[in-house]
């Protein structure tokens, strides 16, 4: 008698279904998809300009003309929706944040070119925090002591926002932390007109040593003086993400974001199990960078590596995935 086989069958044997590829396909519990993915793009002024990120391979930033042959192809792969991020002249950068309610600035001008050129057939979010905008590279307004204060910045946020809305954008992507932003923005939504702008609300989002690259591309990176950890999370903390998902809920929003994403699957996951809202992921800019230096590095091949941690996204209960990766893993996912 041997202890490994107690029952009048062989032991159970969960591999049996892994051996034919026809049934790991049908037993698979977890699918991607195109649709799944917001592809975000780094904009700059001038045309026929591409201007490659140094610090994210692969990744460039494009004039307005340019801008529309990505987001001509971002359709033709099934992409549904692209993420705006403007890099603001220097001149155009100011303690007040102005430019962000600008109706002609880059954001603006972009979404209403993407508009023009290709209607509904793609959505088109825009982020919502002042950092593109301040001189001095923070997401919200600075008091006299150098703090970042919530209750002024709100009304920056709103006219950023309304200024988004009436452009043309799709979706408002909070990604500011600052409390109360969601319930303003979207009474003032609301009042202005824009019933069916959506609002999702970057809600947990930490403060992170992975969003470095993302600094340089937007040019914020080398005037930001501290850090953020005043109003985004601690990375120690998961209770107080559910807490601020919950208020943005209450507040209206209409989806939620993690951010990061790998780091912080737990915390995607917490969210889809306690709340009933669609759940996105953000991967960051430092991790697209990290899989592009371990490639570089020879630590395994692009493909599955990228293919796994998204599929990880999606297991971990994610609706869809904000990543560099979306044309290329769109382009493999298509077939
Ligand atoms: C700005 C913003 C950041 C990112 C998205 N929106 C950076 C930050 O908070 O400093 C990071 C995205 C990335 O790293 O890819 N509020």
């Amino acid at each position: 008698m041997t202890s490994h086989n107690t029952s009048a069958f062989p032991a159970t044997r969960l591999r049996r279904t892994r051996t034919h590829g026809w049934s790991r396909r049908l037993h698979r519990e977890t699918t991607l998809s195109s649709a799944d993915l917001i592809w975000p793009m780094f904009v700059i002024e001038g045309s026929g300009q591409e201007a490659p990120v140094a610090s994210l391979p692969g990744v460039s930033r494009w004039s307005i003309d340019l801008l529309l042959e990505q987001v001509a192809e971002a359709i033709d792969l099934g992409i549904p929706c692209v993420s705006l991020f403007p890099n603001t002249p220097a001149d155009r950068r100011s303690d007040d944040a102005a430019e962000a309610w600008n109706p002609d600035n880059l954001t603006c001008r972009a979404v209403r070119a993407i508009r023009d050129r290709f209607g509904d057939t793609i959505g088109v979010m825009c982020d919502v925090a002042l950092d593109p905008y301040t001189s001095h590279g923070h997401d919200g307004l600075l008091d006299e002591s150098g703090y970042v204060a919530n209750d002024i910045t709100l009304d920056a946020l709103v006219r950023q926002s309304i200024n988004q809305a009436q452009a043309g954008a799709d979706v408002i992507a909070p990604s500011d932390m600052m409390d109360g932003r969601i319930g303003a923005i979207r009474q003032a939504l609301e009042q202005g007109g824009h019933a069916n702008v959506q609002i999702m609300s970057y809600a947990a989002k930490y403060a992170s040593a992975f969003y470095g690259p993302f600094r340089d591309a937007v040019g914020s990176g080398d005037r930001l003086k501290g850090d953020k950890r005043t109003y985004q999370l601690d990375p120690a903390n998961s209770d107080e993400a559910m807490r601020e998902i919950a208020l943005d809920i209450a507040e209206g929003a209409d989806s939620v974001m993690v951010k990061p994403g790998l780091a912080y699957l737990d915390i995607i996951r917490m969210a889809r199990d306690r709340f009933d809202v669609p759940v996105f992921a953000y991967q960051v800019s430092g991790e697209y960078a990290l899989v592009e230096a371990g490639v570089a590095a020879g630590v395994g091949e692009r493909e599955p590596l990228v293919m796994e941690k998204l599929m990880a996204f999606k297991r971990a209960g994610c609706a869809g995935i904000l990543t560099y990766y979306a044309p290329f893993a769109a382009r493999i996912l298509n077939g």
